[in-house]
Order: C-alpha cells, then structure tokens, then sequence
C-alpha cells in the first residue's frame, strides 16, 4: 500500500476524476476527505470507499466561495487529526466568449480553479510543514497551453494554476512537493457539458492514441505524486493527454 495511514483531501472528489482518485488513494491505504457541493454524490463516494473497507468522511464545500476551505481544514482535523496530502482538483468551466465573459462569472471560475486552491493550500502547508513532509497536486490542463474560441476565464485559470504549482513549489520546500496534472480530453460530467458525442469524437480524433481519457487514468497519476515513488519530482506540471498538441 502507497499511502498507508495517510490522510489525503480529494476537492472536486464528488466525481470524476476526484472521484476516481479518492477511491485509489484509499484503496492504497489513505483516509480520505471527499468534498464538492453535492451531498448525495458525496455520500456516495464514501458509501463505495467503505464498502471496499477503506477510511473517508465526506465534507460539503463550495470553493467559490473561498473560505470554505476554513470549514474543510477543520473538519479534517477533527476527523483525523491532521492532513498528508492535498488534492487541489476541484474546477469549473465557462464556455462564454471573451466579450461576453461577466466579472462575476470571471471571478466564480477563478475562485473554484486557482483562489481556493491558494487558500486552502495557505492553511494545510504549515500542518505539512509542522510534520515536515507533505504533498500537494493540483489540477490544471492542456488548456494552460493554448487558447480557443469560447474559453477565455478557463483558459486563463489554467494557466495561473501552472504559475502557482510553480510558485508553491518553490516556497514550500523542501518539507512539502508540489506539482500539478494538466489532463488532456478525460470522459467526465465536465466533458460532457460541452457537447454530445460530436465533441467526443472530434476529442477522440485529435488524440494520438485514439481514445479520450478515463478518470482513472489520472487516479493513477495523482497516486504516483502523492507517493513516495515521485520523491524527487517537484513543481513539475504533467500532461496526461494521451499525446495532443494542445
Ligand atoms: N474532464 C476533462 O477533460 C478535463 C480536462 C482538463 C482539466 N480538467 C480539470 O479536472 C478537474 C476535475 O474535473 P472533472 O473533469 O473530473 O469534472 P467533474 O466530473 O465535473 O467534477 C468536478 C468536481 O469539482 C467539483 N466542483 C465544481 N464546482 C465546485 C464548487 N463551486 N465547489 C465545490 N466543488 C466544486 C464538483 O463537485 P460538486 O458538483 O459536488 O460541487 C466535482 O466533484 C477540474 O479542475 C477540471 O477543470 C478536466
């Protein structure tokens, strides 16, 4: 078991590829903190991770509204006393055009993406630093490599994500690694809201593997960053995109 006896927050862990990775990370032996807004789905997760005989809590949050994470800290303390590994993944998209993207819009899918990331990583790093080791991964995506037409605010969320995988990795060494997965086409409910199966295939043909990506795809990923078999990778962002050219 990778993560045996550590306790690990999954945000955005209601599902997808959260979701996915909550479940791995405690079947390898972690505790682990579910959250997103949803409570039935959340509760489900924790239904599926105790079925299999493995450790979690679910803890309802809303990242856009950034002190949440005060809530989420807690509660994971009471629970369990301290905090190992974050898994900042939680992420909302915006499909509007440049010039019609509103402040608040901008500022909700900046809030979800990079502020409560931020946040909440400002609060568990000195619980990492007190026990001198700790991981933090966030989520990014090879949207922090290109730009298209319809996805200014996500866009631009991803790419200050890199920037602050970069910048936490930097301050927070050498007691806590930090880097962070940029997902290529991943067949989740977020892929889902962009189109029907036309987008699907149009993914499916851009990738030089031919497949879009599971959310266990990237379970497995965040697993290897999380453990120690990834000890010496920091500030790092790394594709899983099955091969595009973003
Ligand atoms: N799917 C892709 O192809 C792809 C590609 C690149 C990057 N990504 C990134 O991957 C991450 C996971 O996305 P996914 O594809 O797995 O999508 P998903 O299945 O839609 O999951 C998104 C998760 O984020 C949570 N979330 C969204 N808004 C939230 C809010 N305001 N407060 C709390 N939780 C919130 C959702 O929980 P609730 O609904 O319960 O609130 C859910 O658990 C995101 O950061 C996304 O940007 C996805």
């Amino acid at each position: 078991m990778k993560l045996k006896n550590k306790v690990a927050i999954v945000t955005g862990s209601t599902s997808g590829m959260g979701r996915a990775t909550a479940i791995l990370f405690a079947r390898e032996g972690a505790k682990v903190v579910v959250t997103g807004r949803n409570e039935e789905r959340a509760k489900a997760v924790v239904e599926q991770i105790k079925g299999e005989g493995n450790e979690a809590i679910y803890v309802l949050i809303d990242t856009s509204k950034v002190e949440d994470a005060k809530v989420l800290l807690d509660k994971t303390l009471e629970a369990y006393g301290t905090v190992d590994i974050l898994f900042n993944n939680a992420g909302s998209l915006s499909m509007s055009p440049l010039q019609e993207v509103t402040l608040e819009e901008w500022d909700k899918v900046f809030n979800v993406n990079v502020t409560s990331a931020l946040y909440l990583t400002q609060l568990v790093a000195p619980v990492m630093k007190e026990k001198g080791k700790g991981v933090i991964i966030n989520t990014s995506s090879v949207a922090a490599y290109a730009a298209h037409h319809g996805f200014a605010a996500y866009i631009s969320s991803k790419h200050a994500m890199n920037g602050l995988t970069k910048s936490m990795a930097w301050e927070l060494g050498p007691e806590i690694r930090v880097n962070a997965i940029a997902p290529g086409a991943i067949h989740t409910a977020m892929v889902d809201s962009i189109g029907g199966p036309d987008v699907l295939t149009h993914m499916i043909e851009g990738c030089p593997l031919k497949r879009v990506g599971q959310p266990e795809d990237i379970a497995s990923v965040a697993l290897f960053l999380a453990s120690d078999d990834s000890s010496f990778i920091d500030g790092q962002i790394i594709r899983v995109d099955g091969g595009v050219e973003a």
